[in-house]
């Protein structure tokens, strides 16, 4: 018996968190159990804390099966993947990491958005062929500069990602739920934004509110010479439909960081040469991912110390 609490993990984390963890808990990794229906069993009742991430979050039955659960700690912002509002009505405390990696999706944002439209992947591919622009075989592209560019969540990335516009000359506009006090144009309609854009930025948290929310309607009003990139979840965009509008020319190009069921990549997308795809590593860089590590112990340590955290999910 080490006297510390019992910390669940669910998913791997670095070496530096786990120093943490272990100077603190007694750390049970999840995917170290041969058996979790047996550990679980012998086990469930002493753990007091989750350590998660975004993609793993916290199974329904697994969140049951810990009946003195008092806070689960996730590593990125989104966290759809746990049920706060069950979590809350059993005074569970869910925490995130805001704000530390807003820089870097705002950039990879615009790095999917900037590859798609000046072809970099195709290009990259045919100067490895061996060839050469004045073969003429290489399209011109649309200019990122004095663009119209459609952010779908106005939230503190898509903040980010509009503050990086101002230096390209772009017109942004913005849909979210209300309006709010800046002076990008606001849509209530998201179709009718995806008619007036460029490209449009999807930055919306994931779960069933905004499920879907990128239709076949507003894919349509996007149109031929559109693009859209996502960096927020799979789920926000009707895959089925951009695949199709993909296939028949009516959206110009994609630069994809998320899919509905990842890892799984619909095939058909791996044949284009006007997507760019990535494997969910928006933040993916040392200096961001430490900082997600450093506050997802962050939390846990000041829950422990006086039962507060630094930055619980919303209400
Ligand atoms: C996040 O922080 O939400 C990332 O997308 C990882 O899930």
């Amino acid at each position: 018996m080490t006297g510390k609490p019992d910390l669940l993990m669910i998913g791997s984390v670095t070496d530096r968190m786990m120093a943490r963890l272990t100077a603190e808990f007694t750390v049970h990794p999840l995917f170290d159990q041969p058996d979790e229906a047996r550990f679980l069993a012998d086990h469930g009742a002493a753990i007091s804390a989750v350590l998660t991430n975004g993609h793993d979050g916290l199974r329904p039955d697994l969140m049951a099966a810990l009946p003195n659960l008092k806070i689960v700690s996730s590593y990125g912002v989104g966290y759809d993947a746990i049920d706060a509002t069950a979590a809350a009505e059993r005074g569970i405390v869910v925490t995130h990491t805001p704000n530390v990696l807003n820089d870097e999706v705002a950039n990879t944002a615009l790095l999917l958005w900037f590859a798609v439209s000046r072809r970099l992947v195709p290009n990259d591919a045919y100067v490895r062929a061996g060839r050469w622009e004045n073969e003429g075989n290489t399209p011109l592209t649309h200019s990122v500069q004095s663009r119209m560019v459609g952010i779908v969540g106005l939230g503190r990335i898509g903040q980010a990602i509009a503050d990086r516009l101002a230096v390209f000359d772009s017109t942004v506009l913005y849909h979210a739920r209300s309006p709010k006090n800046v002076s990008y144009r606001y849509y209530a309609n998201l179709t009718e934004m995806a008619a007036d854009s460029d490209v449009l930025i999807c930055i919306t948290p994931g779960g069933p509110e905004t499920k879907h929310l990128i239709n076949k309607p507003v894919i349509d009003a996007l149109g031929p010479d559109g693009i859209l990139v996502n960096v927020s979840r799979g789920s926000v965009v009707d895959e089925t439909a951009m695949v199709e509008a993909l296939k028949d020319g009516r959206l110009g190009g994609a630069g994809l960081d998320v899919f509905d069921q990842e890892p799984r990549v619909p095939a058909d997308l791996l044949a284009m040469d006007n997507v760019v795809l990535q494997p969910h590593v928006g933040s993916a860089t040392h200096e961001t991912r430490q900082a997600m590590g450093d506050l997802t112990c962050d939390n846990l340590s000041q829950w422990l110390k006086d039962g507060t955290t630094v930055t619980p999910v919303p209400e």
